[in-house]
């Protein structure tokens, strides 16, 4: 084992824990990375790109580097693996699903949790990332893999992109302010995520993960100013203005896809909340109330 920063790193030929967290920088997967660090220590490896940013998150290793580029260095960390919680990030390479998945196959992993997305149960819904996500979950389907789906509306976190306005000019932009969405708390979906990684019953299992209530960014804006005690403004954005920041960041393709789910948004296509996620848990699932308390400091 090496060190790099204030984490251990370990190297190919050391032994592998059962289960593998890939994107384990990622929204849910730092979470999930706790959570099995709480619950049984070293039995875990986080698959990361960036070591540093690993070290700057403070993940509980350890922590190997991989890019999903690499299919052999996938199957090499994979192997002795009991189950891996699968995560990607780009609707432009579906390859990387499917490196994944293949690695895994062929390291003898018996089991796989997915992240995806819950516009895939839309029949509207065609733009890449619905098409892409919907390709990935098939994909491993028919792997072969024992697997569960965790299908979630959009992660609470997203609001953690407002942070820098916030702190300096006391103002949120956004394109459809008014539009509703029953948002979840990524650390509510890496419980489920555990769960699924560690009981037998979650097999061939696909989850619709909502938060308790549908929120629209302008009611989330207020409720960020009332735990601030300050005063916000949101500046609604123009689709055009939406799509160019979009373009500039992620590429047209992808700005494109994001401006049709917004407009979906808009019209109501992610408000319905669905109590799985509640039941899975025992206990309700976190508000955005109360998300946003637990992460005020990073607005204030
Ligand atoms: N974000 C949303 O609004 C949202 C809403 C609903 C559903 N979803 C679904 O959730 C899933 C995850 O999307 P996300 O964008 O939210 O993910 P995310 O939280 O940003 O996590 C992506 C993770 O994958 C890692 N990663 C990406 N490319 C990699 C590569 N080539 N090699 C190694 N690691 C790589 C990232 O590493 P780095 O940290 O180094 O980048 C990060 O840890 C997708 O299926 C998406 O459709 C997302």
């Amino acid at each position: 084992m090496t060190t790099r920063g204030a984490l251990p790193v370990e190297s190919a030929d050391s032994p592998r824990p059962p289960v593998v967290v890939t994107g384990a920088t990622g929204a849910v997967g730092r979470h999930v990375a706790r959570l099995l660090a709480e619950s049984a220590p070293a039995r875990h490896t986080l698959v990361v790109r960036d070591p540093d940013k690993a070290a700057a998150l403070g993940l509980p290793g350890p922590v190997v580097r991989a890019d999903y580029r690499d299919r052999g260095r996938l199957r090499e960390l994979f192997e002795g693996a009991d189950a891996v919680f699968v995560v990607t990030a780009d609707p432009r390479r579906p390859e990387d699903d499917e490196n994944i998945v293949t690695a895994a196959r062929a390291a003898g992993v018996r089991h796989a949790v997915k992240l995806s997305w819950l516009g895939v149960t839309d029949p509207g819904a065609d733009d890449l990332v619905a098409r892409w996500n919907r390709r990935s979950e098939e994909l491993l389907r028919a792997s072969g893999l024992s697997w569960t789906v965790l299908r979630i509306r959009t992660p609470m976190s997203n609001a953690l992109a407002w942070a820098p306005s916030i702190r300096t000019d006391g103002v949120v932009r956004a394109f459809g302010g008014a539009a509703r969405t029953a948002c979840v708390d990524p650390r509510d979906v890496a419980e489920v995520a555990v769960r699924a990684l560690t009981e037998p019953e979650h097999a061939s299992r696909a989850y619709a993960l909502t938060g308790p209530q549908a929120v629209s960014p302008r009611e989330q804006v207020d409720v960020l100013a009332g735990l601030l005690g300050r005063t916000l403004k949101f500046e609604e954005l123009t689709a055009d203005e939406a799509r160019a920041r979009w373009s500039r960041r992620y590429g047209d393709r992808i700005a494109d896809a994001l401006l049709e789910g917004a407009r979906r948004r808009a019209g109501g296509a992610a408000e319905q909340v669905d109590t799985t996620l509640g039941e899975l848990l025992g206990r309700p699932p976190t508000g955005f109330a109360r998300w946003a308390a637990d992460h005020a400091g990073f607005f204030g």
